[in-house]
């Protein structure tokens, strides 16, 4: 039994005495302690793939912050990793992959076989090394990459503006395209299992790149297999957060998910509006408000909280907490929502 469970009563608009709240990206270089731990291994990969310190660095913001939810350091291109595409995270630049799908062929890249329990034990010995060390405190959430944004790293091999390579297969080689969202969409489905078995009691899917779509291909080759993987999670805690998917949020409405994620560009009434009452909203501070003093951290967020008009909500950024800013930043914010008594409980 969790002793802290306000984060997942929230995901069924069940009654809670106050909002829940946890950070995007909580789990990183904000805090110094993980970039103490950070500094001490060869790579952002190696803390990745070695259980104890993965655990390690999802307990700090739990300790240190006092969020409502822990979630698993880990990161979304474990899954084009594991499925044969390896990647490096090179210093100040982010992702790199040397071997890209842009044709038919490309596909041999891929290891047809990969299994995910072998490949992603790690991940899965992380999750029952943090459950224990969690000792019942608050949720554990885990999470993967949208098929869509992993497609955009699997074509495009790199971070980009525009993903424009990876657009560019979908006018010109849509059939392609769905074969990968398709294989992309199944290991994860698979890979979301894994995490269940091993003890998360919730999961989050981040499409990042789906604002690079318009509505309509969004659509075709976004929200499908969302709903793909959503429909395999009936009935459990589950996040659809789709960055720039402002267009879409009608359709998401009908996800088979508990709760949507928003960014910062819509305001939540507008965008409880055009949802409904069906699903918890989670967001939608822009991460930049932390870079502001700490009085106008406590009132925008309350403007936040006020605009609340249910139980159906959880406080987090429109985005992952941004490196630079100050730690008690970040607390004003945790702060302010814990203060703030929900009218609607
Ligand atoms: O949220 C958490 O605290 C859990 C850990 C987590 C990380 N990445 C750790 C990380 C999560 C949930 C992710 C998801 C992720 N990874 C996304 C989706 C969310 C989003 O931000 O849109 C994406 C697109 C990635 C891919 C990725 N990983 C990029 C583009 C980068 C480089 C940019 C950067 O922030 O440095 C990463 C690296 C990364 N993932 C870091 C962390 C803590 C920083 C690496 C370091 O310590 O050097």
């Amino acid at each position: 039994m969790l002793k802290n469970d306000l984060y997942l009563r929230a995901h069924f608009g069940e009654s809670i005495p106050r909002y829940p709240v946890w950070l995007m990206r909580q789990a990183g270089r904000i805090l110094p302690e993980y970039r103490a731990i950070r500094s001490k291994v060869s790579g952002f990969k190696e803390l990745v793939e070695t259980p104890h310190l993965a655990a390690e660095v999802t307990l700090q913001p739990v300790d240190r912050l006092d969020v409502d939810a822990a979630i698993l350091f880990s990161d979304i291109l474990v899954v084009p990793d594991a499925m044969g595409l390896r990647y490096e995270m090179v210093e100040q630049r982010g992702p790199f992959f040397s071997e890209v799908i842009r044709c038919n062929d490309d596909l041999n890249k891929l290891d047809q076989n990969a299994d995910v329990y072998e490949r992603l034990a790690y991940v899965f010995e992380a999750i029952k090394i943090t459950k224990v060390e969690l000792k019942n405190r608050v949720p554990l959430i885990g999470f993967a990459g949208a098929p869509w944004t992993i497609f955009c790293y699997m074509v495009e091999g790199k971070g980009s503006k525009t993903f424009s390579e990876a657009k560019k297969m979908l006018y010109q080689n849509p059939d392609l395209a769905h074969e990968l969202l398709e294989r992309i969409t199944d290991f994860t489905i698979e890979y979301m299992k894994g995490q269940q078995n091993a003890g998360v009691d919730a999961l989050q899917l981040f499409d990042s790149w789906a604002g690079v779509l318009g509505r309509l291909q969004y659509e075709t080759f976004g929200l499908k297999y969302i709903q793909k993987i959503a429909r395999a999670f009936e009935g459990f805690p589950f996040t659809v957060f789709a960055k720039g998917a402002l267009g879409s949020l009608n359709e998401m409405a009908d996800l088979t998910c508990t709760t949507l994620g928003l960014d910062w560009n819509m305001e939540i009434q507008m965008a409880r509006d055009l949802v409904g009452e069906t699903k918890t909203l989670q967001g939608n501070l822009d991460p930049c408000l932390l870079y502001s003093d700490k009085s106008t951290i406590a009132h925008e967020t309350k403007k936040l909280l006020d605009s609340f008009r249910s139980p159906r909500h959880i406080v987090n950024l429109g985005h992952g907490v941004y490196p630079d800013v100050d730690f008690e930043h970040v607390k004003m914010l945790i702060n302010t929502v814990k203060n703030y008594e929900n009218k609607f409980r």
